[in-house]
């Protein structure tokens, strides 16, 4: 099981969501937050060359797959989520060792 952290356009939240429940994706959690990258976040905001360090608002999305699922959920977001501007956004993996479905006590796979 991995989880996909993605760094997304708040503007492509909809689409992406449509995508992934498309794929059968049935959990999803997104956070509301702000980060700057290799811009260092100006750029999404003004064309001159100013120095100060910006955030820009952005989702951060959440979503444990079995690792059978992986490669698609990721070709799903990117798809979803590219605009082909600077700030599409960035996708980080991690292992996960456990998942609990609280409600019907199912563990791990059976519980994504
Ligand atoms: N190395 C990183 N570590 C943690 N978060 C990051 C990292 N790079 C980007 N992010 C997050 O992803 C968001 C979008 O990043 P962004 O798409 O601007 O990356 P980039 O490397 O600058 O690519 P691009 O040149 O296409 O803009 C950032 O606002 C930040 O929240
Ligand atoms: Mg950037």
């Amino acid at each position: 099981m991995l989880m996909i952290e993605a760094v997304v356009k708040p503007s492509r939240l909809d689409a992406i969501k449509i995508a992934l429940a498309k794929m059968g994706i049935v959990g999803v959690t997104a956070i509301e937050c702000k980060g700057f990258g290799r811009q260092l976040g100006h750029t999404e905001r003004y064309r001159g060359a100013k120095m100060d360090v910006g955030f820009v608002p952005k989702v951060l999305l959440k979503i444990c797959v079995k690792t059978v699922d992986l490669q698609k959920a990721l070709n799903t977001i990117v798809d979803a989520a590219k605009t082909g501007e600077v700030g599409d956004g960035k996708i980080f993996v991690y292992p996960v060792s456990k998942v609990v479905r609280i409600r019907t006590g199912e563990t791990d796979e059976a519980a994504i």
